[in-house]
């Protein structure tokens, strides 16, 4: 191995293993608690927040965070891999891509949401350019849903990557909601290409 590559991974294992311990000691189940905690820092998502989707949960770091930050507020989580139980958080297991499901997320809410997140990625095939249209295709099909499912003045924040089919993914957002912004947390550095799409206000006509 090179000698800047070698270097390059020794600075991304330190990363990674500083907010490894810092979730560890938090009591967070996964260090992309973190993510979520700068993702509200950046654009007050949880500010009067009353019901929120937190889509591919497992195993369970945003929801932690969610439960601990939002009073009062209905939360359901949603991963294809069971959640070990979180006080005062529904968990449904289904493969948020397969048929049946985006029905069944619908049947779980009463009233629409304030707030959809989805940290959801595809699983790596060791093919970066397939991964990255893989999850990009997943961001895609969230902003899709979120129109049924998050009131008109919702949010959206949904994980993609800066690759292959991000401008189709923007132009999409763009032409779903008012606002549209990117943002890379400090605690996602060591994954290059991953960043998240904040979507706010349901366009009407
Ligand atoms: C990066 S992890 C999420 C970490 C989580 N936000 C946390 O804080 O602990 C991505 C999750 O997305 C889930 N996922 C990927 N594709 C999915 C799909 N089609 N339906 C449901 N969950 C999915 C995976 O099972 C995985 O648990």
């Amino acid at each position: 191995m090179k000698k800047n590559k070698r270097s390059k991974n020794w600075v991304i294992q330190q990363h990674r293993d500083q907010y490894f311990k810092l979730a560890k000691s938090s009591g967070y189940r996964s260090r992309s608690a973190f993510k979520l905690l700068e993702l509200n820092e950046k654009f007050k998502i949880f500010k009067n927040c009353k019901s929120v989707i937190d889509l591919g949960s497992y195993p369970g770091g945003w929801s932690q965070i969610l439960k601990k930050n939002l009073k009062n507020c209905k939360i359901l989580s949603i991963d294809i891999k069971k959640m070990s139980k979180i006080e005062g958080v529904d968990f449904l297991c289904c493969d948020f891509q397969r048929e049946g499901s985006k029905e069944k997320i619908l049947k779980k809410l009463n009233n629409k949401a304030d707030l959809l997140i989805s940290d959801m990625a595809a699983d790596t095939t060791g093919n970066k350019d397939l991964d990255c249209i893989r999850t990009n295709a997943l961001c895609a099909e969230v902003i899709e849903f979120s129109i049924n499912v998050i009131k008109e003045n919702g949010v959206v924040i949904a994980k993609l990557f800066n690759g292959t089919d991000f401008l189709n993914v923007k132009n999409l957002a763009n032409n779903k909601f008012r606002k549209v912004n990117f943002f890379k947390p400090e605690s996602s550095r060591d994954h290059s290409k991953e960043t998240y799409i904040h979507c706010a206000g349901i366009r009407t006509l």
